[in-house]
């Protein structure tokens, strides 16, 4: 199998290299509005947002933030197919402006951008950022009643575009071959996740400063919500790529995928990369694998049975759903000639266990 992943340097108010009802799933996450790191950014896309600023006025600038954003949902919808997916990671702001404190809540903004565009809202995933210092709760002080709670979590808000779920041909393996585990289910479809960080591990780099300033997130968010909600054979796109997370989970899940950064730095650091991107591919799945063993053991352990056995993998699984999983690792990669961005072409086997 093989799958290819176009990053184009450039502003995703205008994704017209991308065409009409031709992607399946988006996952991205935006600048934050009211983040200060990104005051700059917004700026540069609209001057009013410096105005508002420094006009003190919070809500405006909050406004104005938000409104480039809009210009980047509306090209969403234009590109994604009927029942295709947009899963947005987005996390609200606290901020003081001319003296006053609140927050900003930019997944309301957001949940009401996407409604308000056609989109149908499904139940969205909280994650938890743990914010381990003490230092998080400084000036809050120990008495009653000025002390505000500190934001440790972040939404990532699920849209459906059209009334209507995709539809497949009856058993078709593309669908069935990416399955997921049940007990994987049972954590990946909860509300709240707290075991983010560190699940998968994340490509090292020597310029991880680039990843800080990128705010980007862990690995194992983008490749959840690729497994969760699409099939091999479709094609992510995150309109905010940054460092290319959601690319690198593209390329492990087996599925293409596109991006759009305006920081061309970042393209230079993926590629700089990319020569680990099959060992991250197996490491990924074995992962994955040796997970389920672990959970066979202790389901046995614990005295229950299994009714299936996977068909590629020497391992029982609880429901019939799961007998066709068929994780994939990438043998070959390559970067192909692209004057505007990244163009990249992945061959991937199905999982060695050697
Ligand atoms: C929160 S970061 C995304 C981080 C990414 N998820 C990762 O893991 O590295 C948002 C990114 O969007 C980019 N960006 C902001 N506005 C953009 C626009 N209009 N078009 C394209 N990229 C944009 C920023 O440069 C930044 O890299």
């Amino acid at each position: 199998m093989e799958t290819t992943h176009r990053v184009f340097v450039g502003d995703a108010r205008d994704l017209s290299a991308v065409d009409d009802e031709s992607i399946e799933l988006v996952v991205t996450s935006p600048p934050y509005p009211m983040i200060e790191m990104w005051d700059d950014l917004f700026a540069d896309l609209d001057p009013a947002v410096a105005d508002a600023l420094e006009a003190g006025d919070g809500r405006r600038a909050f406004e104005a933030m938000h409104a480039q954003l809009d210009r980047v949902w509306d090209e969403l919808e234009r590109v994604l197919v009927d029942g295709g997916i947009a899963c947005v990671n987005v996390g609200d702001a606290t901020r003081s402006v001319d003296g006053s404190f609140r927050v900003y809540p930019n997944h309301a903004r957001v949940l009401e951008a996407f409604e308000s565009r056609g989109f149908d809202p499904l139940p969205d995933v909280l994650w938890r950022k743990p914010a381990n210092s003490a230092a998080k709760f400084m000036g809050s002080g120990m008495i009653p009643p000025n002390a505000y709670v500190t934001l440790e979590h972040e939404y990532i808000l699920v849209f459906r575009k059209g009334g209507e779920s995709r539809e497949f041909e009856p058993g078709a393996d593309r669908r069935y071959e990416a399955a997921y585990f049940w007990e994987e289910r049972n954590r990946w479809f909860s509300d709240v996740w707290t075991e983010v960080r560190g699940e998968l591990q994340a490509l090292e780099s020597p310029d991880d400063d680039l990843r800080e300033r990128s705010a980007a997130y862990p690995l194992e968010i983008p490749y959840r919500l690729i497994c969760m909600y699409s099939a091999y054979g479709d094609t992510v796109l995150d309109p905010f790529w940054g460092t290319g997370t959601t690319t690198l989970a593209a390329l492990c899940a087996g599925r293409d995928s596109i991006g759009y950064e305006l920081e061309a730095a970042f393209l230079e650091r993926f590629e700089n990369q990319l020569a680990d991107v099959p060992a991250l591919s197996r490491s990924v799945g074995r992962t994955r694998l040796e997970r389920h063993r672990e959970f066979v053991s202790q389901r046995r352990a614990d005295g229950s049975t299994f009714d299936y056995d996977a068909e590629h993998y020497d391992t029982p699984v609880v429901t019939k759903m799961e007998r066709n999983i068929r994780l994939r690792e990438i043998t070959e990669i390559e970067a192909l000639e692209a004057d505007d961005g990244g163009d990249y072409r992945a061959i991937h086997e199905p999982l060695s266990l050697e």
